[in-house]
C-alpha cells in the first residue's frame, strides 16, 4: 500500500495593504473609496500637460468631463481646484475656444448655420427686374459689351465706348457678362503676391459708373458672365469666416460688388450657384439670358444661346462673329458674337485672334426687328461718323 503523503498544512498569506487601507470582516482589503493614484497632488502645469497630451492620443474625441473621468488619473478634485469648471480647463490647455474665440465662432456659425449658396442664388435673382426704366417709341436703341475683364480694360476701348453712351444716349445699356475677370479666383495659378481683389472691384465699379454717369436715364442691364458666377462662387462657398468677415465687416455682397443700388441695375443671373463641375456650370451660366422687346433680340453671355432660334448678342469667345437667323417673329435677322473691352496684349491672349468692339442696336418694336451696328475697335473706330483714333497713351505692349 502506498503511503499516505505527508502534506504540509495551508497557510495562508497575509493581503497587503496599501497606506490607509484596512482589512474587511472577510478577511480582504477594503477598496479605497479613490484609487491611491489619484492622491497624486497634479500641478496646474501637470493638469495641463496631461490634458494635452490626452487630446493628442484621441484626435477625433470630444473631451467632455464624464470622458475625461473615466480615461484619466486625475480626480475631478484635482482640476477643479485649479480650474474651477472643466470648460475652463479645456481653455486653458488650448484644446477649446477662448472666450473671445468662442464669439466669434458663434458669429460665425450664424452664417454656416444657413444655406449661403442658395441663399447668394435667391438674392442676385431678385435683382432681375428691380431698376426696370422703360422708355416709351416705338423705335429704341440700345448698347451692349461684355468682357471688359476689371484691370485688362483698353483704354481706347473704354474712352470709345464711354463717349459714345454719352452721345447715343440709348434706352437700354446692357453690360453682357465678364465685366470681372479676378484671377485670383481662377483654377490657374497666380502668385499671391500679385492679388488685388479690392482693386479690381474698384476698377468694375469705375467702369460702371462712369457708364451710369455718361447714360442717367438709360435702363442698365447687367448679365451675369461665367466670371461673375465664379466670384460669387468663391464668396458663397469659401469658408463661412471669409463670408462673415466680407458681409459684417466690409459690407461686401453681391449687390455692393456690382453696385445694382448704387447705379440702379438689373442683374440677370439665374444660374445656381449650386453647379459643381465644369459642365454643370455651363449649363447654368447658359441659363442667364433676356428676351426683349417681346422676341425682338436676345442678350447672353454665351452664344450658345442663339439654339432659341432667336437674334441676339453673345460674348465669352472675344471675337465677333455673325450668324445669319431669324428672329422669333420669323424676321431675318442676325445673332452676333461680340468682340471684348480688353487690350489684346493681356497675358492670357496667346496668339488667339480675339479683337475689341461693342454693339449699337436699333429696334422697331412694332414690326420686332433689330438692326444690328457692330463697332470694331482696333487702334481706330467709328462710331456714327465720328473718328476716334487710339493715342499714344493708349497703347499698351
Ligand atoms: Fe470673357
Ligand atoms: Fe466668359
Amino acid at each position: 500500500m502506498p503511503k499516505k503523503s505527508q502534506t504540509k498544512p495551508k497557510t495562508k498569506k497575509k493581503p497587503e495593504l496599501k497606506a490607509g487601507q484596512r482589512l474587511g470582516a472577510h478577511g480582504r482589503p477594503v477598496p479605497l473609496s479613490e484609487k491611491e493614484r489619484l492622491f497624486h497632488e497634479y500641478t496646474k502645469e501637470e493638469c495641463i500637460d496631461y490634458l494635452r497630451k490626452l487630446a493628442k492620443r484621441h484626435p477625433d474625441m470630444f473631451i467632455s468631463r464624464n470622458w475625461f473621468r473615466t480615461h484619466s488619473n486625475i480626480s475631478e478634485s484635482t482640476w477643479n481646484r485649479h480650474f474651477g469648471t472643466f470648460t475652463e480647463f479645456k481653455r486653458s490647455a488650448g484644446i477649446d475656444l477662448s472666450r473671445h474665440a468662442h464669439k466669434v465662432e458663434k458669429q460665425i456659425a450664424k452664417h454656416a448655420g444657413h444655406d449661403l449658396i442658395a441663399e447668394m442664388t435667391v438674392e442676385k435673382r431678385n435683382y432681375q427686374g428691380k431698376y426696370l426704366k422703360p422708355h416709351n417709341g416705338r423705335f429704341q436703341t440700345f448698347m451692349a459689351c461684355s468682357d471688359v475683364h476689371d484691370e485688362h480694360c483698353d483704354p481706347f476701348w473704354k474712352r470709345v465706348w464711354l463717349d459714345a453712351v454719352k452721345r447715343v444716349q440709348p434706352e437700354l445699356i446692357i453690360f453682357n457678362g465678364d465685366i470681372f475677370d479676378l484671377a485670383e479666383f481662377s483654377k490657374y495659378e497666380q502668385d499671391p503676391r500679385e492679388w488685388d481683389v479690392t482693386g479690381k472691384i474698384n476698377l468694375v465699379l469705375d467702369f460702371i459708373r462712369q457708364t451710369r454717369e455718361a447714360a442717367p436715364n438709360a435702363q442698365l442691364d447687367f448679365i451675369e458672365g461665367n466670371h461673375e458666377f465664379r466670384l460669387f462662387r468663391h464668396l458663397a462657398e469659401a469658408t463661412p469666416a471669409l463670408k462673415t468677415v466680407l458681409s459684417d465687416l466690409h459690407g461686401f455682397t453681391i449687390p455692393k460688388l456690382l453696385g445694382l443700388d448704387e447705379f440702379e441695375i438689373n442683374f440677370v443671373g439665374n444660374a445656381d450657384l449650386k453647379a459643381w463641375n465644369e459642365k454643370d456650370i455651363r449649363k447654368e451660366v447658359n441659363r442667364n439670358y433676356k428676351i426683349y422687346y417681346d422676341g425682338a433680340f436676345l442678350a447672353c453671355h454665351y452664344p450658345d444661346r442663339r439654339n432659341l432660334g432667336m437674334a441676339g448678342i453673345g460674348g465669352h469667345h472675344h471675337k465677333h462673329e455673325v450668324w445669319p437667323i431669324r428672329n422669333a417673329w420669323g424676321i431675318a435677322s442676325e445673332f452676333h458674337q461680340m468682340g471684348a473691352g480688353h487690350y489684346r496684349a493681356a497675358s492670357y491672349c496667346d496668339g488667339e485672334i480675339w479683337n475689341m468692339g461693342f454693339m449699337i442696336g436699333h429696334v422697331d418694336t412694332l414690326t420686332k426687328c433689330t438692326n444690328f451696328e457692330y463697332i470694331p475697335v482696333s487702334d481706330h473706330s467709328v462710331v456714327g461718323g465720328e473718328w476716334y483714333v487710339r493715342t499714344d497713351i493708349e497703347r499698351i505692349v
